[in-house]
């Protein structure tokens, strides 16, 4: 495959980093999906391969951190060789390997960091370390091109955040949950429910078929905050199913296997779905309003969610603001998203040592 190479200059200190190709290798292993991706430019993906370990984790209702960090080892090269080779490249084209270092499953960030440094090392290439979040927040450069300053939505299964973005590296925190995120509740509402892990998909599925107002759950507008709250809502369903399970008629119980009553699965599930989406996007709204930033961008799992982005669009449209939103594969974790933040970082001499550790709690 013929690609254009481009130099990458302003580098403040690695020698390592002069006249090369801006051709990044990306590695995630933060969680469950062993992914790597080639990305040129921090724009062009190249190839971005995942392997999903979901279905061993699928029944247990949740992920085993230690089941999860065999499956990376497994997977790892396997991954890595596959994202080179649908790119054309090899390693020694690559300007830098840019790896998640956190947050995430301790276990997990070892496997995809130790990788990164031995290849880097027996390639002498430079590593760059990428916050998973910003790699999320990164996401939406994939596929468009958002000017400064954005607000940024990150919802997933570990963090519902919501960011100014001035420029790379210039983040505010707006808010963020105080208690689950958002990708967090449609999994724990899918294991009361008993349809498996993770939960967001099968929720949004089920949700197309049920009736939104059929439950009137709670949202929680944490007053004068752009703080978010999602374990009220997950409570909310708890007792909705406790109580339909102890009518003297009911068909459903909760505990994955016993629940049976169709209809009424979906009502829960498109009446849950419509308290997410509303705190979300009336969240966003009023940080519009009050920052007086007419661009948003939504990244992370949850924003793979056919409702949220059918309300978002709609709002968008209302309020006239410019609206980013990653294509599917890319609001789930991916390796593209680490190597557009990575060339970032290899752009002002972020350059990560051979002592590099991941961390399991990273703020941005
Ligand atoms: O970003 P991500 O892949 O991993 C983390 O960084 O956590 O997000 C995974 C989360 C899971 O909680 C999953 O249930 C949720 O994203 N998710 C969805 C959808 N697809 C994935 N939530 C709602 N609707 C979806 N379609
Ligand atoms: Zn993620």
């Amino acid at each position: 495959m013929s690609y254009e190479l481009k130099e990458i200059i302003g580098s403040r200190n690695s020698s390592l980093i002069t006249h090369q190709p801006s051709l990044i290798l990306g590695i995630d292993t933060s969680c469950d999906d062993t992914s790597a991706a080639v990305v040129a430019d921090g724009k062009k993906i190249l190839s971005n391969i995942v392997s999903s370990q979901s279905d061993i984790h699928k029944k247990y209702g949740g992920i085993v951190p230690e089941l999860a960090s065999r499956r990376h080892i497994e997977m790892i090269w396997p991954v890595v060789e596959e994202a080179l080779s649908a790119a054309g490249i090899t390693l020694d084209d690559i300007a830098a390997v840019a790896v998640c270092r956190g947050p995430g499953l301790i276990g997990s960030l070892l496997v995809g960091c130790g990788f990164a440094k031995a290849a880097a090392y027996a390639k002498n290439k430079p590593v760059v370390a990428v916050n998973h979040l910003e790699g999320h927040m990164f996401s939406v450069f994939l596929e468009g091109s958002p000017e400064f300053p954005f607000l940024s939505l990150i919802a997933s299964g570990g963090h519902t955040s919501l960011y100014i973005v001035n420029g790379f590296g210039q983040y505010t925190e707006l808010g963020r949950t105080r208690d689950d995120a958002a990708g967090e509740a449609y999994d724990k509402v899918a294991k009361l429910l008993g349809l498996g892990y993770p939960g967001g998909p099968v929720i949004d599925k089920l949700a197309q078929e049920g009736n939104p107002k059929a439950f009137d759950f709670p949202r929680a507008y944490v007053p004068e905050s752009f703080d978010f709250s999602f374990s009220g809502l997950k409570t909310a369903v708890k007792s909705a199913v406790s109580r339909q399970s102890e009518r003297p008629s009911a068909k459903t119980h909760i505990g994955p296997s016993a629940v049976n009553d169709a209809e009424f699965i979906k009502d829960i599930a498109a009446s849950f779905q419509a308290a997410v989406v509303d705190v979300l996007v009336r969240k966003v709204e009023w940080a519009i309003v009050k920052k007086g930033i007419k661009r948003v961008t939504l990244s992370g799992g949850v924003s793979a969610n056919s409702e949220l982005r059918r309300r978002f669009k709609e709002m968008a449209e209302d309020r006239k603001i410019e609206l980013f939103l990653p294509s599917i594969p890319f609001c789930t974790d991916n390796a593209a998203m680490i190597a557009a933040a990575g060339y970032h970082h290899l752009k002002a001499g972020n350059i990560a040592g051979i002592d590099l550790n991941p961390k399991a709690h990273l703020p941005l």
